[in-house]
């Protein structure tokens, strides 16, 4: 009999048609006559009842229907009263497709995070991690969505690349070259020359510079693809490899820049609020009491708009009035999460997106405002997880930008294609990237990052 997915199976109500169900067994349980199967398939967070009398079936099979067990059950859809669900499946076949011994991890309830984590191939398998990555999906969907909406195209720029957008040197080389046998010229420098690609490559730590290649001809594109990051950052909010989301829209200014952020991540929030329900309530319920009303008021505020200026004078202040912070602020220091946190969750309880940043401490490419001072990013603090984005207006004027790029001593010979972009009719433009997994685990309420990618890589780790 053909299989149903228990989703489709919980919203049947035509009773006494006999159904297939294939899953995994969550519990067990019973008395001498009747035994009650909660199978999930990952469908939905949502098990089905399979009610199966005892003296119908060999006993040695029922033994074998343990926690984690795979098994096809086929039986008469009946009307339920007391499982929760409208409906259950009363057995008359079942099948143990695969056993699962007593030694399972994913076994016993309430385990921490930390202790699935070493089980991440299995940890797919619970409540919890199956509505983390179904809400994942949904809100891969729902960023296609948007953009392809609104006449962005899904532009694909390239993993392995020779420059460093960020300029941060926190890139992972790429190389065929043996490395226990490495030649170097009189310089002591390693020569690349006979490398697969004939010179220094390393995985992308953005997709930026080449998205604004396709901007500048397509008008609006996106990618949505993963990235890296080699910095030695082990806390709740880094992953050596993650996945991005990058806009790059022309003839935008930085008032429609930040318009467009908020839409954005509103139109994401909002899908997940329609699209999980089911998978939020159980996150509600289990993981964060606060989340879905923390999700509805992102949906329902206006984010705050702040100069860093004005910012660090609210820390100031703040500090002045005998807040204690860990890290010192002043003018020109780049905030740290706390910071952050401080002007979004006491300060004005809501998202802010701040703007104009010393040029000091934000990436060559930024536009520089008139005061030789600042440069027009803007950031996306959230509530509990900081900046969620991190974008801005590009400098489209050749001059600024290629005096910028010497000045931060970027070789600027490895930078011709992209200064070509300014060199032929520059435009003005900008853009964006939002952390994908940190909107994740906004959406969730998970605390670590590590929990809402399906196979983490942070420092001294990269299992499965
Ligand atoms: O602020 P970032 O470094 O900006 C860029 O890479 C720009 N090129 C984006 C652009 O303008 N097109 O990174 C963007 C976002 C951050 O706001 C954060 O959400 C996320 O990427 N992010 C990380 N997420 C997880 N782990 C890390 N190590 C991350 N580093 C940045
Ligand atoms: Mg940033």
């Amino acid at each position: 009999m053909k299989r149903t997915k228990i989703k489709d199976v919980l919203l049947r109500t035509d009773y006494g048609s006999d159904v297939n169900v294939r899953g995994w067994v969550r519990t067990k349980r019973g008395s001498k006559a009747v035994s009650f199967i909660a199978l999930n398939d990952g469908s939905t967070i949502k098990n089905v009842q399979i009610v199966a009398d005892n003296e119908r079936f060999d006993e040695d099979l029922m033994k074998l229907i343990t926690t984690g067990a795979c098994i096809s059950a086929t039986g008469e859809l009946v009307q339920s009263i007391g499982s929760g669900q409208n409906v259950e499946i009363q057995a008359k076949e079942i099948e143990v497709l695969g056993t699962c011994p007593a030694d399972y991890p994913m076994q016993k309830k309430g385990q921490s995070f930390e202790y699935m984590r070493q089980y991440a191939h299995l940890r797919i398998r619970t409540n919890t991690f199956g509505a983390v990555f179904r809400i994942r999906h949904n809100m891969a969907i729902a960023i296609h969505q948007f953009f392809h909406d609104k006449g962005f195209y899904y532009f694909h720029t390239p993993l392995i690349t020779a420059s460093d957008c960020e300029g941060a040197g926190e890139m992972f080389q790429v190389t065929t070259k043996n490395l226990y046998d490495l030649k170097k010229d009189e310089n002591g420098q390693i020569i690349y020359s006979d490398d697969f690609f004939g010179k220094m490559t390393s995985l992308t730590v953005s997709g930026q510079l080449e998205g604004e290649l396709g901007a500048t001809g397509l008008g609006q594109i996106y990618t949505f693809g993963p990235t890296f990051r080699a910095e030695n950052s082990n806390t709740p909010r880094h992953l050596a490899e993650f996945w991005m989301i990058e806009p790059e829209v022309c003839f935008i200014d930085l008032v429609e820049l930040m318009d467009l952020e908020e839409e954005f991540i509103k139109y994401c929030v909002k899908w997940a609020l329609e699209h999980c329900k089911d998978d939020l309530e159980f996150l509600n319920k289990m993981i964060d009491k606060g989340l879905i009303e923390r999700l509805e008021s992102v949906v329902n505020t206006d984010f705050v708009r702040l100069p860093y200026t004005e910012g660090i004078k609210i820390l100031e202040k703040a500090i002045a009035d005998g807040r204690k912070f860990e890290f010192p602020v002043s003018w020109g220091t780049d905030l740290a999460s706390e910071h952050e946190r401080y002007l979004v969750e006491e300060h004005f309880k809501k998202p802010v997106i701040m703007i104009d940043y010393p040029k000091e401490i934000k990436a060559f490419y930024m536009k520089q405002n008139e005061d030789g001072k600042t440069v027009q990013g803007t950031d996306v603090l959230f509530p509990q997880i900081g900046e969620i984005i991190g974008g801005s207006i590009r400098e489209a004027d050749y001059e600024k930008l290629t005096a910028r790029i010497e000045e931060l001593n970027i070789p600027m010979k490895d930078m011709w294609w992209y200064l070509d972009t300014r060199k032929y009719g520059s435009c003005p433009h900008g853009g964006f990237g939002l952390g994908f997994e940190r909107l994740i685990l906004f959406v969730t309420g998970m605390q670590n990052i590590r929990d809402v990618i399906p196979f983490p890589r942070t420092p001294k780790t990269a299992d499965f």
